[in-house]
């Protein structure tokens, strides 16, 4: 999988980031204004902790990626400040404590094996995206959410809408008002039927909590973006890249219980969130490497720099399942730090230890420049994957 993309957008300078130099810079963003780059490694985790940078998107300076201006709330506590964003957040950490989610393991497992005969039973060549990466976290956060996995297209595609850079700032507002509308009409009926799922939970929580039914709406479409783009992008292109260094895929088919390291390794590898990570300076702030951002001025964090950052460990380049990666920040860092990373991780270990143990002769069925990777969304990703066996 190579970029040959010659283009000077923003995801490209990412992409091509040198790896040598991370000294933050003012970087140009796709609607015309400017925002630091921040991608050392020790400068990620200080503006991420630092409450003098805010994660409010209605906030001027606030880095801009996507076409349409953010709606007020859209992405619920993700864009919110302390203590509110505190308060909000923990209406769902009981839902995500490892035992909670370890409980989900053998619904996970049950959804990944049906999957995976559906593949089979289709036969190669099949598209790996289509039939496992998207369907699989879809399903999951469906079941946790209390959202009827029948009605899959209609937040696949608004998700894709919203968070895509091609999408138009039309299309993406209506595509968020259709999430919302989608999301508001099941939070009603859970208020006078409540299930054993996350929107009950939100629903009951909402007076104590004192959120408003917008924001409980928010906040289940957070979960369901946050909960399906990001596994699915991070599942294809960790089988890719296992494709594309065989001798790392060897050992993981020969020793299965490398499977938790070599996850990590991949999440740190690949650190799909490339252009979703940013805040804005609410004061004047110098960074331990000697530049000062000024109030008002937005911060990328080059999250994938910084995992491959010389101070941080050896040999960053180098993809090596056995390593125990400790300390990435793939998932963010500080306070807003993913609440579905456990999930996220049993998912990704799931799906692969299942689909090598189906198929010990998978294979890609298209020469790596006939891959086509999504550069257009804010979290890197595959469009499609082609495998056989
Ligand atoms: C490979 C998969 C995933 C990756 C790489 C990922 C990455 C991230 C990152 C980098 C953040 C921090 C954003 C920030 O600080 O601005 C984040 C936050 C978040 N993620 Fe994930 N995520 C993944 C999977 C999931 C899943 C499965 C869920 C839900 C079930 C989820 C729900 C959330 C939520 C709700 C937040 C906001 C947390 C807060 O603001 O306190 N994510 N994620």
């Amino acid at each position: 999988m190579e970029d040959s993309s010659t283009s000077t957008t923003f995801i490209p300078i990412l992409e091509q980031m040198s790896l040598a130099d991370a000294t933050a810079r003012l970087v140009d963003l796709p609607d015309g204004t400017r925002a630091w780059l921040v991608s050392d490694y020790d400068e990620v985790r200080a503006v991420l902790t630092d409450p003098r940078f805010s994660a409010d998107d209605q906030l001027p300076g606030y880095p801009r990626m996507l076409p349409a201006p953010p709606a007020p709330g859209a992405m619920s506590f993700l864009r919110m400040d302390a203590p509110r964003h505190g308060a909000v957040r923990r209406v769902l950490t009981p839902s995500f404590t490892m035992r909670r989610i370890e409980r989900m393991r053998p619904g996970i497992r049950e959804a990944t094996r049906r999957l995976i005969e559906g593949m089979r039973e289709a036969g190669p060549p099949a598209d790996l995206i289509a039939r496992l990466a998207l369907p699989l976290p879809s399903l999951v956060i469906c079941q946790l959410l209390g959202v009827p996995y029948e009605d899959h297209e209609v937040f696949q595609e608004n998700s894709r809408l919203m968070l895509s850079i091609d999408s138009t700032p039309e299309q993406a507002t209506a595509a968020l008002m259709a999430l919302g509308d989608y999301i508001r009409t099941l939070a009603l009926k859970r208020r006078t039927d409540p299930a054993d799922d996350l929107l009950s939970t939100a629903v009951q929580q909402q007076e104590a909590a004192d959120m408003t039914d917008e924001e409980v709406v928010a906040m289940a479409r957070l979960l369901l973006l946050a909960g399906h783009e990001t596994t699915a992008n991070q599942l294809g292109l960790s089988v890719l890249t296992l494709f594309e260094h065989p001798d790392q895929l060897r050992a993981l088919r020969e020793d299965p219980s490398l499977v938790k390291s070599a996850v990590e390794e991949l999440l740190r590898y690949h650190s799909i969130v490339r252009t979703a990570l940013a805040r804005v300076a609410v004061a004047d702030v110098p960074l331990p490497g000697g530049q000062t951002v000024r109030a008002g001025e937005g911060v990328v964090l080059g999250v994938k720099r910084a995992n491959r950052d010389e101070r941080f460990l050896t040999s960053p380049g180098d993809l090596d399942i056995r390593r125990e990666v400790r300390g990435h920040v793939a998932f963010g860092y500080g306070m807003h730090q993913c609440i579905g990373q456990t999930l996220a991780r049993l998912e990704l270990q799931i799906a692969l230890t299942e689909l090598l143990r189906a198929f010990p002769d998978l294979r890609p069925a298209c020469p790596p420049q006939d891959i086509r990777v999504r550069h257009t969304a804010v979290v890197l990703g595959l469009e499609s994957l082609p495998v056989a066996w």
